[in-house]
This record gives C-alpha cells, sequence and structure tokens, in this order.
C-alpha cells in the first residue's frame, strides 16, 4: 500500500504567533504512522520556526515553494540548498497560482523537480486544468502533459519518490470539490501516464494527492478511491482541529 499524504498549503495566510500556535496545537497529537504523514507547508518566513517546533513531533515541513539553483543574485528568493540545510523534507512545485501570478512554466517546474532531489527533497508536483479545459474535455490531455514535462529526464528511481497533486483549479478555494469519481479518474489517468514513461512499478509507487476544496466532510470518501493517495489541502489546513481531522481520516479510510 502507498503511504498516504496529507498536507497543508497555508499558502501567504498566518502571523508568527498563528504559526507558532498552531504548530504547538497540532505537535503531539499528530501520530506517526506506517500508513500516512502529515506535512504543513508554511510560508518561507516560518520554515525555521515550525522545524524546531515540529522536531519532537510526526509533522513533516514543505516550502511551498523555491528556486531551481543553490545560490545567486536573485532577490526574494529561497533556493533549494537552504531548505535542505534547514532540514525541510518536502516542496510544492508548480502550484497552479505559481504558475498564474508567477509565471512558472513547464519548463521552471522541469528545472525545479531536478534540483528539489538534488537537494533530497520530496516534490509535490502540481498539475491541473482550468474550468475552460475541463468543459472542453482536455483534462487528461492537459495533465498528461504536465506530467510528461515535469519527469523529462527524471530517473525512474527518483520518479517513485515523487508526490503529484492533481488540483484542478476550478476548485481551488472556490468550494466546489471535483466529485471523488472524477477526481479518482484523473489520478488514475496520471497514474497510467507514469506507467507509459516509465513502468509500472514506477506508477504502483507514485503517490497521487488530490487538491481543491478539500475538508473534513469530504476527505473520506477522496481517499476511499483506489488512485488518491492523499490530499492537499488549503484553506482548512489552516485550523489546527481540522488538520487533525484531515490527518486521521488518512489513518482509518480502507
Ligand atoms: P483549497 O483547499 O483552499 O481549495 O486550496 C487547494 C490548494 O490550492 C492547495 O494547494
Amino acid at each position: 500500500m502507498r503511504k498516504r499524504i496529507i498536507a497543508g498549503n497555508w499558502k501567504m495566510y498566518k502571523t508568527s504567533i498563528e504559526a507558532a500556535d498552531f504548530a504547538d496545537k497540532i505537535k503531539d497529537r499528530i501520530k506517526t504512522s506506517e500508513h500516512v504523514e502529515a506535512v504543513i507547508c508554511p510560508p518561507a518566513i516560518y520554515l525555521g520556526d515550525l522545524m524546531q517546533r515540529f522536531e519532537t513531533s510526526a509533522v513533516k515541513v514543505g516550502a511551498q515553494t523555491m528556486h531551481d539553483t543553490d545560490e545567486g543574485a536573485f532577490t526574494g528568493e529561497v533556493s533549494p540548498a537552504m531548505l535542505e540545510d534547514l532540514g525541510v523534507q518536502y516542496v510544492i512545485i508548480g502550484h497552479s497560482e505559481r504558475r498564474q501570478y508567477f509565471n512558472e512554466t513547464d519548463e521552471t517546474v522541469n528545472k525545479k523537480v531536478h534540483a528539489a532531489f538534488q537537494h533530497h527533497l520530496v516534490p509535490m508536483i502540481c498539475v491541473g486544468e482550468t474550468l475552460e479545459q475541463r468543459e472542453s474535455m482536455e483534462t487528461v490531455s492537459v495533465v498528461s502533459e504536465q506530467v510528461e514535462k515535469a519527469f523529462a529526464d527524471l530517473s525512474a528511481d527518483l520518479a517513485k519518490q515523487a508526490v503529484i497533486a492533481y488540483e484542478p483549479i476550478w476548485a481551488i478555494g472556490t468550494g466546489k470539490t471535483a466529485t471523488a469519481e472524477d477526481a479518482n479518474e484523473v489520478c488514475g489517468a496520471i497514474r497510467h501516464k507514469i506507467e507509459t514513461i516509465y513502468s509500472k512499478d514506477v506508477a504502483d509507487a507514485v503517490r497521487i494527492q488530490y487538491g481543491g476544496s478539500v475538508k473534513p466532510e469530504n476527505i473520506e470518501e477522496l481517499l476511499s478511491k483506489e488512485h488518491i493517495d492523499g490530499a492537499l489541502v488549503g484553506g482548512a489546513s489552516l485550523d489546527p482541529e481540522a488538520f487533525i481531522k484531515l490527518a486521521e481520516a488518512g489513518t482509518h479510510v480502507e
């Protein structure tokens, strides 16, 4: 069985006190498990503090983005080497908001995926279609192409360790969730794409999250589906009690 991964993407929310308070509320209540891991991706400015607060906790820490080079004159950026140095384990790559507002492309996503692995960071690679693409039945071709480009020149050994987040853009922050059936169908198509690029072995190992208005009320149904191995959660991950419920759902859904 693939280990589930429930990740909270805080986006650009919380003050330092709110971030610390959240961490202190959940750190002893999320239990280590063979079957599920819980990750919090705070704004970069809080990564160091959360690494310390979660030091003895089962909760892992991820970044929301990073640059693709180790260092350089890139004002405002955070490098993969810096994340590795802090002990961060995950990094979200190519979130649709990064693609939409910060000019990230399939090519920069691919560079960042390679850079993440070079620094022992597990990338959570985001793919997803717009409403217009969904309505014109392009979902599978759009996400397949995003996957193909994100994984370009990546070895099978590394590909196996990657996490893919399927986040339909129209479902992000809108309260509209893809039905569990639709989400599973697209996640299945993504897995199939990985199989055609690599092998069944790699496709069976890759973990695929669903993201887009996930909350405690709908996560169980999503996780009950064959190809959905976790969730990337925005809004609902800001509330400690909701995040605990989301992580717990990962342990008890069959
Ligand atoms: P919401 O859960 O707020 O819809 O955000 C989803 C998302 O973008 C997670 O990365």
